[in-house]
């Protein structure tokens, strides 16, 4: 996988890092994000409640019995991360961090360097036959496995080729195994015009632009898979007991079973 950093365009990678308070981002990354919290104002408190959600389902499944982990577009290392969450609650859970920006690959494998019972691949989303055969190195495919696809599915534009990303991942798992999604959603307030500002926004960002989608078209996603309770809602309110809103922008969390 190409490891330049191209520092010309913002990386969505980047920006998540800035509204998370990182350090590795550049000016055109920071300048991308501001755009957006124009657009999005609750842009930062929708990252910190995607974290949330990932430290709690990693830490729920774990406490199911999940001991691996394929954390795809797993971002650039910051508080818990994955690995870090999972060992906490099962000393012998496997991460595999999945990334095609190379920041990510460079920084990730610096902060593995230290330890953990983890590993850095550099693979696409869009080619799980690659993802999958990279992991097999680590996991046991014919095991259980967590795959996490938390703020990465909406950077597939095409929702054909998402359906498709899906199937083959889903084909590929043990009975048993989860999948943990969380998604941008538009918000049935939002108007068209703020959705389509923000989507140039992203048009000019690595990895080229962004679809918000419904819970409809997220649930046709999971169709024969077992959804955990309370199904599709916006991360916030995932088991946390808070009412869910969809009037505003908000990520969905769902968690679904493999039969
Ligand atoms: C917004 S960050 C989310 C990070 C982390 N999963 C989280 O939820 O906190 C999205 C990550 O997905 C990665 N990404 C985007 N499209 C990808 C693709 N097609 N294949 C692999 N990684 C991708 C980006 O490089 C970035 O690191």
């Amino acid at each position: 996988m190409e490891l330049e950093i191209d520092t010309t365009k913002p990386s969505v990678a980047r920006i998540y890092d800035y509204w998370l308070g990182g350090k590795d981002n550049f000016e055109v990354d920071r300048l991308a994000a501001e755009q957006l919290l124009k657009l999005v104002p609750d842009a930062v408190e929708m990252c910190r409640e995607n974290r949330d959600f990932l430290r709690r389902t990693v830490t729920l499944l774990a406490g199911a019995g999940i001991r691996q982990f394929l954390d795809i577009g797993s971002g650039l290392p910051t508080q818990d991360n994955v690995h870090e969450v999972a060992l906490r609650a099962a000393p012998d859970a496997v991460t595999v961090y999945v990334d095609n920006d190379p920041i990510v690959l460079v920084h990730g494998r610096a902060l593995l360097a230290a330890g953990g019972n983890a590993h850095v691949i550099g693979a696409d989303l869009r080619e799980p036959g690659d993802i999958f055969a990279q992991a097999a190195e680590h996991l046991d495919l014919d095991r259980p496995v967590a795959v996490l696809l938390l703020s990465i599915a909406h950077f597939v534009t095409d929702d054909a080729e998402l359906a498709r990303v899906m199937d083959e991942i889903r084909a590929r798992l043990a009975s048993g195994s989860y999948i943990v999604m969380s998604h941008a959603s538009a918000g049935e307030t939002t108007s068209d015009a703020t959705v389509a500002a923000a989507q140039e926004v992203y048009a000019r960002s690595a990895p080229g632009g962004i679809t918000p989608r419904t819970r409809p078209q997220l649930a046709a996603l999971f169709d024969g898979l077992e959804l955990l309770e309370p199904e599709l809602v916006p991360v916030r309110s995932w088991r946390t007991g808070l009412r869910p809103d969809y009037s505003k922008p908000n990520v969905i969390g769902i968690v679904a079973r493999v039969p």
